[in-house]
């Protein structure tokens, strides 16, 4: 196992659509500060060909085992080399009706097997308020233990990424409202998503100083992530 922090998590959400190109994007995704999350069914495949990145993946359910057709456990995933999942992605949230309670129980059992949670968050133009609720489920959490992804919402999968010094300033507020949440000042490792491409990427982690990006469409894009990874010298 490698002990790089990650920088860069590829969530290739529902792609591709064959073994092969799953096993040709993760070779070339192949570094040691990138994170791959593909699709459950690629990850067996995808821990024997990569040698640097870390693997995740892109949801789990929170109970341990038992009659819950469809879903996936995080020991499960931790037998498959996972070390990372992402959960409540805006995604899930708007098309599986995913609710706080739901997405704190994910991620105290995936801390329970050791997995650092991807937790996202992200507000819509109409409801800038969400994020205190959103980040009250950290309330008993370590922050240390979980990646907090900030991506708002209107910028995910748009191709129009947001104002880089507007993302500074939401990344104030959430550590504002965390210290707020927990009574004290905790240090947050905070990750900024949402249309992050080669070009803009070192925007959101220089100008902006976020200590990572979560890469959805660029990270499906062969040239497009290569250059991106050029760019992040990495
Ligand atoms: P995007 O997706 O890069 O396509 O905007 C980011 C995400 O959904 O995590």
């Amino acid at each position: 196992m490698n002990t790089e922090k990650p920088i860069v998590i590829a969530n290739w959400k529902m792609n591709p659509q064959k073994e092969e190109e799953a096993v040709k994007l993760a070779k070339l995704s192949d570094k040691r500060e990138v994170v791959i999350c593909p699709p459950f069914i690629f990850l067996n495949s995808l821990r024997k060909e990569i040698k640097k990145a870390k693997l995740g993946a892109q949801n789990c359910f929170f109970e341990k085992q038992g009659a819950f057709t469809g879903e996936i456990s995080p020991k499960m995933l931790k037998g498959y080399g996972c070390e990372y999942v992402i959960v409540g992605h805006s995604e899930r949230r708007e098309y599986f009706f995913e609710k706080e309670e739901d997405i704190k129980r994910k991620i105290e059992a995936l801390l329970e097997e050791k997995i650092t949670p991807i937790f996202c968050i992200g507000e819509d133009e109409k409801n800038s308020d969400s994020l205190k609720d959103q980040l009250k489920v950290l309330e008993d959490i370590s922050l240390k233990k979980v990646i907090i992804a900030y991506e708002p919402k209107f910028a995910i999968g748009t191709g129009i990424p947001y104002n880089v010094e507007e993302a500074e300033k939401k990344k104030v507020l959430i550590k504002s409202i965390l210290v707020k949440i927990k009574g004290k000042e905790e240090e947050a490792i905070i990750f900024y998503g949402g249309s992050v491409d080669s070009k803009n990427v070192l925007d959101y982690i220089k100008k902006a100083g976020f200590d990572g990006i979560l890469v959805g469409t660029a990270s499906i894009k062969e040239k497009e992530f290569e250059k991106m990874l050029k760019n992040l010298s990495l």
